[in-house]
């Protein structure tokens, strides 16, 4: 398993681009099953969880061309099979996302059952009901979904329990080919769901609302092939920022969108941080102070995103003064407290694991960690390049899932880091 070995003490410098997001672009690949025609997403990031979606498409039999600038052609009516199994589906929550797109295109999909992750039980009972209102069947068989309907899907009026990114992108996506009309209430308002509506529409669907709470989908007989490219990843980005605002250096990242991360900006903001924005993207600069320690709750868009946490709470973790991180997203999202105060740091967990309350230290010091989710992975590598002598971050598979190069990024900045391959 690879790990990532990291010099620490250099304030990060210089300029780069955000990569395309990956939670959009895993859901546009699935969102391509609905089209009788190709589909060409571009800007996608070339990341180890795109590789995985490629395979389940490619397990269906759905013909992919990938060329050297990532941009992926989806061949959707070459598909053969509708069953996407264990192997594929157990490595990546999003797989799970091809059930609705092949059951409202072709009638039916067997996909398996996801199954719990690192950062919670994180269930899809709210996917299943908003297809069963659909006029989905569904039936569960030795850890299977089996998903049918005759004819096609019939629009309905159904209200999601709770803000769900995926639940609400995938109930939309069925929704597109389904009979009339479908209203879609209490939905989430990421980006990445608004820029798959974009996608969706550009293949011939009829969705309006997206961004609000409230989403309406005129069903439509068929879509057609498009192309559409891929918003810049705002976690991404957020988390070079972060990283620049935690060393007391100044980073631009171009591409990255203002309007994506305005809360974030404002706590970094707050931290002590100046950030510019202007046509090419957002840069914060910390002129070498010592940030601020700034408390926060996560929640859904557009409050702080609960996949910033991790990196923030390593912010705090050397910050000057006090600050209460609160995560109301997944259960289980604070692996990294107990590497960071591995680390040196003084952070303490209370309300039944939900709450951090982080006493600003002056300094971190490097040890071996790793942890075993992508954000908190990430938010190690911003510890290592704070910390006094050389980190190993080990498990770094985790970070390849969601960063781009990730190594030659915070070299460009000035990192001091390299990865040790081992067999
Ligand atoms: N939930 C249910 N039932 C459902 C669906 C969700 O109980 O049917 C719960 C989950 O267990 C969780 C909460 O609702 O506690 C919110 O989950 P949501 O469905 O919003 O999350 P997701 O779609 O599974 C996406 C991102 C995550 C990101 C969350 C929240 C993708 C591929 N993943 O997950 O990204 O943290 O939204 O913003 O889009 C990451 O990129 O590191 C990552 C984990």
């Amino acid at each position: 398993m690879d790990k990532l070995l990291i010099h620490g003490g250099t304030r990060l410098d210089g300029e780069l681009r955000a990569s395309g997001a990956k939670n959009s672009a895993l859901k546009m690949l699935t969102a391509s099953l609905l089209a009788n025609e190709p589909v060409t997403i571009s800007n996608v990031p070339h990341l180890r969880d795109i590789t995985t979606m490629i395979e389940i498409l490619g397990s269906l039999g759905v013909e992919v061309v990938v060329d050297e600038k990532m941009n992926i052609e989806i061949h959707a009516n070459t598909i053969k099979s509708f069953t996407a199994g264990y192997d594929l589906v157990k490595t990546m929550r999003a797989s799970f996302l091809v059930l609705g797109p092949m059951l409202a295109h072709y009638g039916q999909a067997i996909v398996s059952l996801p199954g719990g992750c690192a950062i919670g039980p994180r269930p899809i009972d709210q996917h299943l009901r908003g297809l069963q209102a659909l006029g989905a069947r569904i039936e569960m068989n030795e850890g299977y979904v089996h998903a049918s309907v005759d004819g096609r899907l019939k629009g309905a009026h159904f209200s999601f329990d709770f803000c769900t990114v995926g639940g609400t992108e995938h109930v939309m996506m069925a929704a597109t080919l389904a009979e009339g009309q479908t209203v879609l209430e209490n939905c989430a308002r990421e980006p990445e769901i608004v820029d798959l509506a974009n996608c969706l529409n550009a293949m011939g669907a009829d969705i309006s609302g997206v961004g609000t709470g409230t989403i309406v989908i005129n069903g439509v007989e068929s879509m057609h092939g498009c192309t559409h490219r891929v918003i810049a990843d705002r976690v991404e980005a957020a988390t070079y920022l972060i990283a620049a605002a935690t060393t007391g250096g100044r980073v631009k990242v171009k591409e990255a969108q203002q309007e994506h991360l305005e809360v974030v900006l404002t706590k970094l903001e707050e931290a002590g941080a100046e950030i510019t924005v202007d046509d090419e993207g957002i840069e914060l600069d910390m002129k070498g102070k010592r940030p601020k320690a700034v408390s926060l709750v996560t929640a859904p868009y557009p409050a702080f995103p609960t996949d910033l946490q991790a990196q923030i709470m390593v912010m705090n973790s050397i910050a000057e003064g006090t600050a209460t991180v609160k995560e109301t997203i997944f259960e289980n999202r604070f692996m990294h407290v107990h590497e960071i105060n591995r680390m040196g740091a003084n952070i303490r967990l209370e309300g039944n694991n939900t709450i951090a309350l982080v006493e600003g230290v002056a300094e971190l010091n490097a040890a071996p960690v790793m942890a075993n989710d992508l954000r908190a992975s990430v938010s190690l590598v911003i510890a290592g390049l704070v910390a006094k002598g050389d980190t190993i971050v080990d498990r770094i598979y985790h970070i390849d899932r969601g960063y781009e190069q990730v190594e030659e990024k915070f070299r460009i900045l000035g990192a001091h880091i390299e990865r040790i391959h081992s067999r």
